[in-house]
């Protein structure tokens, strides 16, 4: 049974410097929900029971906004402010998560592995928390679906545009049923020439624990990281990894354009915003 998400939040965030220097990039906003928060309630709502926490000395509003604030609270309820006290309660009782540190930001693949020693013999998911996955929760569901029916890693993939096969990590594949797809081999960050089709690894993952002992094995790779990506092509030299293709829309926050793309879109999904947004917009563009 899938029962434990990991989210790496231990990176610094370098794309989004100063503002990151002591603010996680994964609290930035989605008009009034941090992104994180996203992440969290689509693998809750997929049934996932315990959230375990990769963070860093520089992370700590992550904790801050899972856990109880008795003073807002009170603030909140002297000044009448029912409806926002109810959600700012509803966010501190989501998930009893537990945080672990990397205590350097020595690669994704390396958070990964600090989460053994919680993560034991079982499967698991990673989730980023920089990616926002729409409908994520179906996605996360339908890979647990794929790992029960064949007990082995699922990873979600996502078609990108030629131009972005370069940013990230793209798979060689094939299909084994709708959607269902068998990885064969994987790049990261491939040029467009080198790589083997548009499908890239997008953020979320179901591994089973053998990838603990991959990850143990991997030397740091480009950047002196150890890389999650490196650590899954030596998994496959032993054991399958299938391929969950997305069809919803994935969001990609952890870039500043990325960042603004994914805001502005959410924000012209509201209902009082979209109006205002819009006409500005225009106004803006026509200039
Ligand atoms: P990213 O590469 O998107 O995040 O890693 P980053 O390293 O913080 O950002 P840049 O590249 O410097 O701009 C994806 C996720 O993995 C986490 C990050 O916090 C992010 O949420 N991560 C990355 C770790 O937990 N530890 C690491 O050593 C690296």
């Amino acid at each position: 049974m899938v029962r434990k998400a990991v989210i790496p939040t231990a990176g610094f965030g370098t794309r989004f410097l100063p503002a990151t220097k002591s603010m996680p990039k994964e609290m930035f906003p989605i008009i009034n929900k941090p992104i994180i928060q996203f992440v969290v309630e689509e693998a809750l709502d997929a049934g996932i029971e315990n959230f375990v926490f990769i963070t860093g000395r520089h992370k700590r509003p992550i904790e801050h906004h899972f856990d109880i604030n008795r003073d807002l609270e009170e603030v909140l309820k002297n000044s009448n402010k029912l409806e926002l006290l109810e959600n700012v309660k509803k966010i501190s009782h989501l998930i009893n998560p537990i945080y672990i540190r990397q205590k350097e930001p020595k690669g994704l693949g390396d958070a990964v592995l600090v989460s053994e020693p919680v993560v034991g013999d079982e499967p698991f998911i990673v989730s980023l928390p920089d990616v926002i996955v729409e409908g994520g929760t179906e996605v996360l569901k339908k890979m647990i679906e794929i790992f029960n029916m064949f007990g082995k890693g699922v990873v979600a993939l996502y078609e990108v545009p030629e131009e972005e096969v370069s940013s990230y990590g793209i798979a060689k594949v094939k299909e084994v049923e709708e959607d269902v797809l068998l990885i064969e081999d994987l790049v990261e960050k491939p040029s467009l020439e080198e790589a083997p089709s548009n499908l890239a690894i997008v953020g979320r993952y179901l591994f089973t624990p053998k990838i603990f002992k991959k990850l143990r094995e991997t030397k740091p790779g480009k950047g002196g990281e150890v890389q999650l990506t490196d650590a899954m092509r030596k998994l496959l030299e032993e054991e399958a990894l299938y391929a969950y293709k997305v069809k919803s829309k994935v969001y990609d926050t952890g870039t500043p354009l990325g960042y603004i793309k994914t805001l502005l879109e959410f924000a012209l999904k509201e209902e009082d915003i979209r109006g205002e947004l819009e006409a500005y917009l225009r106004e803006t563009l026509l200039k």
